[in-house]
């Protein structure tokens, strides 16, 4: 499809929702809001809750900025009724959107193409399995994010409460294989990875309070990490994300172990954009600013349904 010129059209900017990541949502979309306006577009925020549908339909707009977290914006529900209402929309399509966010399903993905991910086991219908490989042992809820509803279990003793912990967020939970050794994230921008984040939180665990708490966590751009090892991580990221079929701007979590071995954590279709988010500390390593960022995954806006084309 042909890129679009938005600059005097309606953009509608989504934020909000109803996801425990509501928060995050509403600083992400104000951001987000802010450059489009300092760059001379013609953009609203639509602030939204359990009225998403009925605001949507009402709400006149030519394209819409995706700003929500989690599920009900970033599952691929969403993107579904922009189909629908033919509004061309950033980032993912409905199905990329729906398999990123399921933990289970992107890791079964990633192994049917052979990219690299921790072992798992998933735990469906109430019962409690002890995985086949040794502890630490990462307890998630399949559908979340902000580190929401995840555990690390040091032995069997601790793992049917991280289960049903867990499953106060999803009925259905994964066991991970926990990966001692570097945490990292790549963006993809325009099919092309960003340098890679090293992040480094000050107490262990990049869990929401690390991640949302200025100077709880040091993010190190590029990581400190050989060149070729930063070659290969950006080249595993991008084939995570190529595998689940995503689309515009999306942001890979990956670990590098004390091997030197890579590991596909997750993808994130509608990754954090506040100022001091991963994503655009990426972009300004490469010269791009966030106002310029902010262009370019709007620039890349569209309706992917069958003769859907705007
Ligand atoms: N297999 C693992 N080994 C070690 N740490 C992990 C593992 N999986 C997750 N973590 C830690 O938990 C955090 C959140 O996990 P992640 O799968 O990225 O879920 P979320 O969607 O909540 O970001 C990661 O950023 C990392 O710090
Ligand atoms: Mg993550």
């Amino acid at each position: 499809m042909a890129k679009q010129n938005w600059l005097h059209k309606r953009i509608g900017v989504i934020m909000g929702g109803t996801s425990r990541e509501r928060e995050i949502s509403l600083k992400t979309g104000r951001t987000i809001l802010k450059a489009l306006q300092e760059e001379g577009y013609q953009a609203k925020g639509i602030e939204v809750s359990a009225d998403i549908v009925a605001r949507l339909v009402a709400e006149p707009m030519d394209v819409a900025f995706i700003a929500l977290h989690g599920r009900g914006g970033e599952d691929g529900t969403l993107q579904g009724l922009l189909e629908l209402l033919r509004i061309p929309y950033t980032g993912s399509g409905v199905l990329a959107s729906a398999l990123a966010m399921n933990k289970i399903k992107a890791k079964e993905i990633f192994r049917y193409h052979g990219i690299p991910t921790p072992e798992f086991i998933s735990l469906q219908g109430g019962k409690v399995d002890e995985p086949p490989f040794p502890p630490p042992w990462v307890v998630k809820p399949a559908s979340e994010g902000s580190t929401i509803g995840i555990d690390i279990v040091m032995d069997r003793a601790g793992l049917a409460s991280a289960v049903q912990r867990a499953r106060n967020y999803d009925q259905e939970v994964l066991v991970e294989r926990f990966i001692h050794g570097k945490e990292l994230t790549v963006a993809i921008l325009k099919g092309e990875p960003l340098p890679v984040i090293e992040i480094v939180p000050k107490k262990g665990f990049y869990d929401y309070q690390a991640k949302y708490t200025p100077g709880q966590t040091e993010y190190i751009c590029p990581a400190r990490i050989k060149d070729q090892q930063h070659a290969e991580v950006q080249r595993i990221g991008l084939r995570a994300y190529h595998a689940l079929g995503c689309s515009g701007c999306a942001r890979a979590d990956i670990f590098l172990n004390e091997q030197g071995e890579i590991f596909v954590i997750e993808v994130n279709t509608v990754p954090g954009m506040t100022e001091t988010s991963l994503v655009p500390k990426a972009a300004a390593h490469v010269g791009i600013s966030f106002n310029r960022l902010v262009e370019i995954i709007l620039e890349d806006a569209s309706i992917r349904i069958e003769g859907g084309e705007a």
